[in-house]
């Protein structure tokens, strides 16, 4: 990369701290208007970019990065999923690829939590009554729901996403039990007293809450299949807020539908922002706008991770955040 400021492309809107940072270091293009890059646009901005900052809403597929520039060196993803940049088309062509893990760990944990509560609780529900103008006062038998505490929670992935929902979950009086490629130390297990289950269908039939925490790949594309879905209990619930398409969103609302399963809190569909009209006629679905990670701290957070990443990375030195295949 040439001792110039690097062209730094950056397909969305950002906080304005973070924009400003960028323009000061770097020859930055942003976009004001936020309007989602079409395919033409990301093929031009591969074109000119020395550095590219996509989103979750960039499809970056091989095409895009055979199209780049070959200045270009990083694509420096604002968000901690990568399964919309084609990792094995990056390495080929000697594209770094960097993300921002760690710095909404506990923003999506904490709308995990959220999920978990309001669900069950018929909190949204409840909400719409109120405001529909529906409620006719306490009676001891309205809006019943289930109880949170005593029961078992399932962490589908046990990275730092699904071990700080862990954490706020103990305390609520959910035991743990999950699901991971590896176990944890034994020590992390110990302290939340969480039980690990080396089959994901073991752990499905025992749990009263399933949480989705794993990222996108190929390995979890669909694991919630049709067959799995079928092995939770019917008083089960399951929320994501990792990807829509670890779950086969039909085959989840047809369990919704029939009773087979009480309800599920979404914050990701498989076709976003399109949802599957089916679960939006379910009163006991939860449905969220893709939001777990949205604050203001955090969002901030993930622009200074884009920026040490691209900054380390113009130094010569291996960026912090560099995603490596396999290990997402
Ligand atoms: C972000 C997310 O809002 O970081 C991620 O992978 O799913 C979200 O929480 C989004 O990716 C920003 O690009």
């Amino acid at each position: 990369m040439s001792q110039k400021k690097p062209v730094v492309i950056v397909s969305r809107k950002l906080p304005e701290a973070v924009e400003t940072r960028m323009m000061e270091l770097f020859n930055a293009r942003l976009n004001p208007d936020d309007v989602a890059m079409d395919r033409a646009a990301l093929i031009a901005a591969a074109v000119d970019a020395d550095v590219l900052v996509p989103t979750v809403t960039d499809v970056i597929d091989r095409e895009i990065i055979a199209s780049a520039n070959p200045n270009m060196r990083l694509i420096a993803n604002f968000g901690a999923g990568v399964d919309h940049i084609d990792l094995p088309a990056a390495r080929e062509r000697g594209i770094t690829v960097t993300n921002t893990p760690g710095v909404l760990t506990d923003d999506t944990a904490d709308m995990t939590m959220a999920l978990i509560l309001a669900t069950p609780r018929r909190l949204a529900e409840g909400e719409r009554c109120v405001r529909a103008g529906a409620w006719r006062g306490w009676t001891p038998t309205s809006m019943m729901g289930h109880r949170i505490t005593g029961k078992r929670l399932g962490i589908l992935g046990m990275g730092r996403i699904g071990q700080a929902v862990a954490r706020r979950a103990r305390a609520f009086g959910l035991s743990i039990h999950y699901h991971n490629r590896a176990r944890l130390p034994r020590e992390i297990e110990g302290a939340l007293e969480a039980t690990w289950w080396p089959e994901l269908e073991q752990m499905l039939p025992r749990v009263d809450f399933l949480s989705v925490n794993c990222p996108l790949n190929e390995a979890t594309r669909h694991i919630l299949s049709a067959e799995r879905l079928a092995l939770l209990k019917p008083d089960s619930y399951v929320v994501n807020t990792a990807r829509g398409e670890i779950i086969d969103e039909d085959a989840l609302a047809s369990l919704l539908e029939s009773g087979r399963l009480a309800g599920a809190g979404l914050d990701v569909y498989e076709e976003e922002p399109t949802i599957n009209p089916r679960l939006l006629g379910l009163e006991n679905v939860v449905l969220l706008p893709h939001m777990s990670s949205s604050t203001i701290e955090g969002r901030v957070a993930m622009g200074e991770r884009v920026i040490i990443n691209i900054r380390t990375f113009i130094d010569g030195h291996t960026p912090p955040d560099r995603v490596l295949e396999g290990l997402i």
